[in-house]
This record gives C-alpha cells, sequence and structure tokens, in this order.
C-alpha cells in the first residue's frame, strides 16, 4: 500500500472535498432541483457552519480522549471551512448579485442577516491568512489572540442562520446549542468537567483501574461494554 494512503490525513482531504464533489456530481447530471442557486447556497452556507463546529470541536475532543495529535488535523479543518465559505461568497456575488459592487453593497448594508454573514467571512479572512506554520511562529502569543476570533465567528455565523430562517427554526436551533457547549467546554469548569469525564473513562479501563496509567477511554468504554455494565 502507497505510504500516503496510511496517513490519516489523506482520507480526511478526502473526507472535507465530498460536499463539493456531491455539488459538482449533481450539478453535471442536473440534480440542483428547480433552484440550483438557492441549493449550492444552502449546500455551501451548511457545510461551512458544520466545518466551524467541527474544527471547534478538536480541542474538547483533544482534552476527553487524551489524544495531543488531533491539534494536527485542526488545521485543514480551519482551511476547509474557508474553502466553503468563500465557495458561499462566489455563489452569492455571482449567481445572485451579477458581480454588481452597488448591488452587493447596498444588500449587505439592507438585509441584516447578509450584514452578519458577511462580517463573518471578513473576519475568517485574516485567520485562514495566518494559518501556515511561519505565521504561527511569527505573530507568537498573538497568534492565539488572533485566533480566538473563531467564537466570535462561529456565533456571527449561528446568528446568521437565525436570521434568514423564516418559518422552522430547528436547525439554526441546534446549532446553537451545539455551538454553546463547545464554548462552555473551554470554560475552566468545563475544562475540569472534561478531565473528570477522561479520568472516569481511564479507570474503568480493564487492567488500569489502580495502575495510575493514562489510557484510551475508547477501549476504556468497551471494557465497560464487554463486562456487561
Ligand atoms: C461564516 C460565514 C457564514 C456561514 C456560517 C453561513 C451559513 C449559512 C447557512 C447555514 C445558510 C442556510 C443554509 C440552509 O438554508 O440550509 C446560509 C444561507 C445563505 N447565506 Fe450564508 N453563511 C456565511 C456567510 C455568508 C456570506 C458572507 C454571505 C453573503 C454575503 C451569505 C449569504 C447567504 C445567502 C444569500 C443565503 C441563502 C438565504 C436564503 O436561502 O434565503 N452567507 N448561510
Amino acid at each position: 500500500m502507497p505510504a500516503f494512503l496510511r496517513h490519516p490525513k489523506f482520507w480526511l482531504f478526502g473526507l472535507c472535498l465530498l460536499p463539493l464533489v456531491r455539488l459538482i456530481v449533481l450539478g453535471s447530471s442536473g440534480g440542483l432541483g428547480a433552484t440550483p442557486l438557492e441549493f449550492i447556497t444552502r449546500s455551501t452556507g451548511t457545510w461551512t457552519l458544520v466545518g466551524l463546529m467541527v474544527t471547534l470541536s478538536v480541542t474538547p475532543l483533544r482534552r476527553l480522549t487524551g489524544r495531543a495529535e488531533l491539534i494536527r488535523y485542526r488545521r485543514m479543518l480551519g482551511l476547509f471551512t474557508f474553502f466553503y465559505v468563500s465557495l458561499h461568497f462566489v455563489t452569492y456575488i455571482w449567481l445572485d448579485q451579477f458581480f454588481d459592487p452597488a448591488a452587493i453593497v447596498r444588500d449587505i448594508i439592507k438585509r441584516p442577516f447578509i450584514t452578519v454573514g458577511f462580517a463573518a467571512f471578513v473576519l475568517l479572512i485574516p485567520l485562514a491568512a495566518t494559518s501556515t506554520r511561519a505565521m504561527i511562529r511569527r505573530l507568537g502569543r498573538r497568534w492565539q489572540q488572533l485566533h480566538r476570533l473563531v467564537y466570535a465567528i462561529a456565533i456571527l455565523g449561528v446568528v446568521h442562520y437565525l436570521w434568514l430562517v423564516k418559518k422552522d427554526l430547528t436547525e439554526p436551533l441546534i446549532y446553537g446549542a451545539v455551538l454553546t457547549l463547545l464554548l462552555l467546554m473551554r470554560l475552566p469548569w468545563g475544562v475540569t468537567l472534561l478531565q473528570a469525564v477522561r479520568n472516569r473513562l481511564v479507570s474503568a479501563e480493564p487492567g488500569r483501574a489502580h495502575s495510575g496509567k493514562t489510557g484510551n477511554p475508547v477501549k476504556a468504554i468497551a471494557g465497560l461494554t464487554n463486562r456487561g455494565q
């Protein structure tokens, strides 16, 4: 098997490309429905929001599993999020506004949900631009401060969705609840809670109960199941 096939990043890259491949396949087979513009805007908007949630899940998941290596995938997830919001924006200025700058500015000012979405997009640009190793090294502590903007961006993304939905608020509210949970897990007591859950899982792992060593919580859960608990 070629070495690159054994690399998780290769599979994650492929997975992140699936929403785009789906749009291309549907687009070339006339499967985008009666209003293709709406379909593409909604699909790219949804994947941007999902991308933000998945990117924000990396740190809590790392704390819960103790798998420090998960951090290696965060940059790719963040960059794919930026890729999908760029497609979302291009769909809007191309197919919705026909590259008319005056109409775009008017619309951004006039429709609050567009204003909020646009603000989120603009804030994402410096994050994408500073995602290289060289920029991380160059900015030092300021890099972390700058990248905290992602919390505000995710909130703006959810508000954008809440604002544009006319009737059924269920979906944007679900995103809002997930985001609230992900943000709470970053507060000191959230971090303590994750640590406590991790400790319980680790101590429940067979053969580790009294060893004091850290272990894999996934195996620990399997251990509980095997013992019928
Ligand atoms: C982080 C930034 C953004 C996120 C997370 C986001 C997310 C979303 C989501 C989830 C939807 C609805 C999908 C659905 O109906 O299933 C949507 C729709 C839409 N978004 Fe965004 N968006 C963002 C930025 C933008 C920007 C920059 C623009 C344009 C300036 C924009 C314009 C639109 C439009 C026109 C719609 C369709 C509204 C409709 O169906 O009536 N969005 N977006």
